[in-house]
């Protein structure tokens, strides 16, 4: 895990671009995912809760948001996220996504994983999202929320892409929905901001 989530996380809302940039793939990632009423969901590497106001509207009051991270101090922010909005949906455990297991989390197998902007900053993408899969359900739903280099005519902001990724610590060409493309029997991906951002979901076999 890169230093940047092991030290103090206090300005990572303010510097992350949310609001002009990636806002919009959690919200088309969280759309395209498909939860149903009553789901539970794992919000691996949930950092500090960004994607928790829609997945807790997606699963409703019925349902489980579960944020895990391997971040004391991202988790510190979430769980101040989690007692300000009142969502008594959302547990939250700190856990190793290359080694967690079911007995990490507060409900045995899940019906579906999220990860939003994480797993490009993990050392093993790979390894995480195969672990991720021994959480789901059979039948269950993955949805990776991530980025790559921008395309088309949006090209020209490369640089300031590869600054943004560097800054969080992200591999910008690491391509996670890579994998989900091969494992998963429905998958559909979309992209936002001149293609910077893939949302990728599908069904685990
Ligand atoms: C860029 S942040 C994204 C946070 C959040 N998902 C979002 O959309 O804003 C990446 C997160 O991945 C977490 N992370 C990195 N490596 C991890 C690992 N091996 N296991 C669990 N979390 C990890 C970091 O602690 C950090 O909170």
């Amino acid at each position: 895990m890169s230093v940047h989530y092991r030290v103090g996380m206090r300005f990572y809302d303010a510097l992350s671009g949310e609001r002009c940039v990636y806002r919009s793939g959690r919200e088309r990632g969280v759309q395209l995912l498909g939860l149903r009423a009553g789901d539970t969901v794992v919000d691996l590497g949930c950092g500090t809760g960004l994607s928790f106001a829609l997945l807790v509207d997606a699963v409703g009051p019925n349902g489980r948001v579960i944020g895990a991270d391997a971040s004391d101090a991202m988790l510190k922010v979430a769980r101040r996220r989690v007692a300000k909005n009142g969502w008594s949906t959302v547990s939250l455990v700190n856990a190793d996504a290359l080694h967690v297991t079911g007995d990490d989390l507060p409900a045995g197998r899940v019906d579906a994983v999220f990860s939003s902007y994480a797993l490009s900053v993990m050392a093993d993408p790979v390894g995480a999202m195969e672990r991720a899969v021994s959480l789901v359900k059979r039948g269950g739903r993955m949805g990776i929320v991530d980025m790559q280099r921008p395309t088309g005519m949006a090209r020209v902001f490369t640089p300031f892409a590869l600054a943004a990724t560097a800054a969080g610590g992200a591999d910008i060409d690491a391509h996670p929905w890579e994998w989900l493309k091969l494992h998963a029997t429905d998958f559909s991906e979309d992209t936002r901001r001149g293609g910077h951002i893939v949302v990728a979901a599908g069904t685990l076999s």
